[in-house]
């Protein structure tokens, strides 16, 4: 996907690829690279390069991404006497080396700058300032360090620390936010970069879905660079998704769509991509200007700003910005009268005539939809069985024979190393007759505390009860009703993490598992028994991991005319044939519970469609203007977090693919199915008083004609045609793309010039003005709806 991604981002008109590097990824085992594959980062650095673009390459060690253990290897937890990111001998050897190892890589192929290659810039660490404090005195010592370290390496580029204030020279402080209009480098040699813009924000499972309107990130943008911005990188431009156990956390949901301009799936997500891009041509209009001297800035009222860069050759271009967050302004700027919308910036190249208004959207929207269609489209009766589905069931408790004994409960992470999820913690306890647990089976609790992330409790062999964490509190304490027999009782914990720790400080600390206590609790005459410190059995992993179940060979699967549904612990494949065409491919858990998934060995990732958000926190429309932050703008309130697990393309054959999956809970795999993510419609509103499409900027100044604002729609897909306008109306039409209506006021002619100028084309564009429509209500400011579909 690398190629096509790199050149839309360049199509969006970005300069640089900021990419961070994974430690845990590239040296999974001490000393042990892998570079290969989707690990190749050599490759990628020269697949930019070969697209023209600039690398920032973001080496950190730790990155925190919402990538598992923030991207730190999980062997270095166990190295003695180390303390993560901190002013420590044996950590500080081993972020050396590596840090090293990358540097000499890229050296090794002339990628830096310095030598003609991509990478202007690197950079160390990551926003340590934002929780230093935690360190005491050992963090200042820590980030002096760090930059001569990191200087020492000689790249002939710059190094750049980000949200770290003190940041010695030469390291370059930079910003991280929503916005960093505000920010200031610390010294007055350094220039003003930003280097995460989040363009919306990371889904976890059990939350709802956070989006950010792209005027308010226009508006970002374009305050920074009016107020002496250089370098400003979207995080994420294209976040895809966390393939396998990459997750962080805990609770990071596969998806790491981000909301960002290109999306899960690489398709362009508009209009976000398409403003963004008429933004960047805006700032670039300004070029000369900019890098040619500092702004001065005036009060063109209240929360009114101008920004002038004006240099001596007679370049001059201008920034004007109305920074209230609820009424629109009309300014006077050089004798000339501008209207700015609230929360907006328009540009202006010349210092004269605006050409994009951050809150005035050209570029055309496309309204995305899942086709629904079966996994199975034609069971093959050869199969023996209806279904065409094989299982394996995945045993209760200790099946493995790595098992071993301890006296008391272990924290899980020390056990697992996180080469699993899972964790089982096994007791056999004797109940005698006269115990009084068992005087009123209903009346006895099984109480469980773990540090998380999630748990399922097994009596005597059968499920119990479950309980898990929360993005905000991992913790889950759990009372679970159980049935309890004379004689000898298995109790049989699973324990399992949904991506370690990625951020705050000592997150490394944090732990997982049921450290308990764990206790009996007779209700009915309050006597406990305390379980904690007896003598547990651990088995790390799953048998069906052992036995290599994933790849879906093992001479273990059974099939049978009842397949077993429903049921918690098992292990379920099936084959099917790629759906036809080219559209990005996802699966649609329905009817499924928790566990992980494969494709023809590859994992998708963590499934959790059980996990539904919380009914609250999401607004029917988003008001861009004001302050955003992640909670602003939430969507899918009461429904699965992620239900739609993206299969990429490049993994699946035609036919006689392998899906295998474990299932923790319970479901009906019969009910998945595929969706391919196709466009539903494309559409627009442009108003009279937009500005004109920033691509004809300049124009009138050459041929002295005064163009009208235009409408714009272009088909995405090739060999597509815009086949029917599903809505067209100039004039004062109601509602957002995909439910305007009609108002009183609206053109007649408008359907039938929309359909005339587009059907049966690619792209069509249309003079928004009374002298195209005629004019349906005087005096009254008019805009063009449309919404069109191509086939
Ligand atoms: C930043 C961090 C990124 C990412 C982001 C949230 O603080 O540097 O790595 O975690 O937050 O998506």
């Amino acid at each position: 996907m690398w190629p096509d991604l790199i050149q839309k981002s360049k199509d969006g008109g970005l300069d640089v690829i900021e990419t961070y590097v994974f430690w845990n990824l590239h040296e999974p085992v001490r000393r042990q690279y892998d570079f290969k594959g989707r690990n190749d980062l050599v490759k990628f650095v020269k697949t930019v390069a070969e697209a023209g673009l600039y690398v920032h390459l973001r080496i950190g060690p730790y990155v925190c991404a919402e990538w598992n253990y923030g991207g730190f290897p999980l062997w270095l937890h166990f190295i003695p006497g180390i303390q993560f990111r901190t002013d420590n001998g044996p950590f500080k050897e081993e972020m050396q080396i590596f840090t090293a190892k990358i540097v000499d890589m890229m050296k090794k192929e002339n990628l830096y700058a310095s030598q003609g290659g991509p990478i202007i810039l690197s950079q160390i660490e990551n926003e340590y300032g934002n929780i230093d404090s935690a360190y005491g005195s050992a963090a200042k010592s820590y980030i002096q360090w760090a930059a001569s370290m990191a200087t020492s390496l000689d790249t002939g580029v710059p190094w750049v620390m980000c949200q770290q204030a003190d940041a010695p020279d030469p390291m370059i402080n930079t910003c991280n936010g929503f916005y960093c209009d505000q920010f200031t480098p610390n010294s007055v040699k350094k220039p003003k970069m930003w280097t995460e813009n989040w363009t919306g924000w990371f889904l976890s499972f059990g939350g709802a879905a956070p989006y950010r309107p792209v005027e308010d990130i226009a508006f970002a943008v374009a305050r920074f660079f009016q107020l002496g911005g250089t370098f400003q990188n979207y995080y994420m431009y294209h976040g895809g998704t966390n393939f396998g156990r990459t997750t962080g956390g805990p609770f990071i949901a596969t998806s790491y769509d981000y909301d960002a301009p290109i999306d899960e799936y690489g398709l362009l997500r508009q209009p976000k991509w398409g403003h963004l891009k008429d933004l960047h041509k805006a700032i670039k209009l300004c070029e000369a200007a900019l890098i040619a001297t500092d702004p001065t800035i005036t009060s063109l009222g209240t929360n009114l700003e101008a920004s002038v860069y004006k240099t001596g050759t007679g370049s001059c271009a201008a920034f004007l910005a109305n920074v209230r967050t609820n009424s629109d302004a009309t300014v006077n700027f050089s004798g000339n009268s501008y209207h700015l919308p609230a929360w907006s910036v328009s540009i202006l190249p010349d210092c004269k005539n605006v050409a994009l208004n951050t809150a005035q959207i050209n570029s055309m929207a496309v309204m995305p939809r899942f086709m629904q269609q079966s996994l199975k489209n034609d069971i093959d009766s050869s199969d023996g069985f209806q279904s065409g589905w094989s299982w394996v069931d995945e045993p209760v408790g200790i099946s493995k024979n790595n098992a071993f004994t301890k006296l008391g409960l272990l924290e899980q992470i020390n056990v697992t190393a996180d080469k699993s999820d899972y964790l089982w913690y096994s007791l056999s306890t004797e109940i005698q007759g006269d115990e009084p647990f068992l005087e009123d089976g209903s009346q006895t609790v099984l109480h469980v505390e773990s540090l998380g992330h999630a748990l399922h409790a097994f009596i005597n062999g059968k499920l119990a009860g479950s309980g898990t964490g929360n993005s905000g509190n991992a913790k889950v304490t759990e009372d679970i009703p159980v049935t309890l027999i004379h004689g000898k009782n298995t109790i049989d914990l699973l324990s399992l993490t949904v991506g370690l720790q990625n951020y705050g400080a000592f997150y490394d600390k944090q732990g997982a598992g049921i450290t308990g206590p764990v206790k009996l609790k007779g209700l009915a005459n309050g006597t406990t028994v305390d379980l904690s410190s007896q003598q547990w059995t651990y088995q790390v992993g799953l048998q069906g991991e052992e036995l290599g179940l994933p790849s879906g060979s093992s001479s273990k699967w059974v099939s049978g005319s009842t397949l077993p549904k429903k049921q918690p612990l098992i292990w379920y494949k099936t084959t099917f044939d790629a759906p036809a065409g080219n559209d990005p491919v996802a699966l649609h858990f329905i009817g499924m519970g928790k566990g992980e998934a494969w494709v023809n060995g590859q994992s998708i990732g963590r499934y959790w469609p059980a996990y539904v958000s919380s009914n609250s926190g999401c607004t029917s429309s988003c008001d861009y203007r004001g302050p955003y932050n992640s909670n602003k703008c939430l969507k899918n309130c009461g429904k699965p977090s992620q239900q739609l697990y993206h299969v990429p393309r490049s993994w699946l054959k035609p036919s006689g693919n392998t899906l295998v999956l474990f299932e923790e809970i319970g479901g009906d795999p019969t009910q998945i199915s595929f969706a391919t993510k196709q466009v539903e419609s494309l559409c627009s509103r442009v108003s009279e008083y937009h500005p004109l499409p920033v691509d004809m900027w300049g124009s009138d100044l050459t041929t002295g004609r005064k163009s009208s604002p235009m409408l714009s729609l272009e088909c995405p897909f090739p060999n597509q045609v815009i086949s029917s306008i599903k809505f067209a109306s100039f004039g004062t039409p109601h509602g957002t793309c995909g439910s305007f209506s009609h108002s009183k006021c609206s053109s007649r002619m408008a359907l039938s010039i929309v359909q005339e100028a587009c059907i049966g084309s690619k792209s069509c564009s249309i003079g928004v003005s009374i002298d195209t429509f005629g004019d349906p209500c005087r005096g009254i400011a008019k805009s063009l709806a449309v919404e069109a579909s191509c086939t």
